[in-house]
């Protein structure tokens, strides 16, 4: 699953050098992003935006996503610090000028969610501030010393600008997933669950380790 993703994002950046790339954080990518920082890549022309962050969280925290994306990957290419994004209020105006994400990881929550968009996320959400439901705080906790220190709200890009990306992977590690998976692609679509929505995308691949 590591493995292929990372050829993916591989792939897409040989293609198309100056390809603008969703990238995820979580314990699920850490595989796909040591594998890929062992590809010999120009990212000089990359322009990546994370999912989400969270919020007030200072960008030295350990626990914070610009962190997790300095450690894991962007210390070990040549991207550009400049087309490095993270969340904020011009997020989606600047995917839209760009063409829109030409290829998105995702990975999924206990309760379907895909970025930091809980149940009840409309399809159409666009980047925002969220409140972070109270089991997405608890299993982030385990990156926290205590429950209380996790962020209770975050920034995440919207499932409209997701489901805009022109080709989407999603992984999923853990027996603890399947029962989420299995009811997010082959249940209804429904914004219970808001990784149900994809499944009317065009160029979605979902990949699952136990
Ligand atoms: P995980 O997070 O990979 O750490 O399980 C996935 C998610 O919540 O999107």
């Amino acid at each position: 699953m590591s493995e292929y993703a990372a050829s993916v994002v591989a792939e897409t950046i040989e293609s198309k050098p100056d390809c603008k790339l969703g990238l995820p954080t979580g314990s699920t990518p850490i595989g796909m992003y040591k594998n890929l920082i062992q590809f010999d890549l120009d990212w000089s022309n990359v322009k990546t935006f994370n999912l989400d962050e969270y919020e007030n969280i200072s960008h030295a925290h350990p626990e914070s996503y610009h962190m997790y994306m300095r450690k894991n990957l962007f210390s070990h290419v040549n991207l550009k610090e400049k087309n490095i994004h993270f969340p904020n209020n011009e997020y989606d105006k600047t995917i839209k000028a760009e063409g829109n994400l030409d290829l998105t990881i995702l990975g999924i929550g206990h309760n379907g969610h895909i970025a930091f968009n809980e149940p009840g996320s409309a399809l159409t959400s666009k980047t925002r501030k969220v409140k972070l439901a109270e089991e997405t705080i608890q299993a982030n906790s385990r990156f926290f010393k205590t429950v209380d220190e996790v962020p209770k709200h975050a920034f995440t890009m919207g499932l409209q600008t997701i489901r805009e990306s022109k080709r989407i992977i999603l992984i999923a590690s853990g027996s603890d997933k399947w029962d989420i998976l299995d009811e997010c692609f082959n249940g209804n679509v429904t914004t219970d669950r808001p990784a149900s929505m994809l499944q009317v995308h065009p160029k979605i691949e979902v990949f699952y380790a136990s």
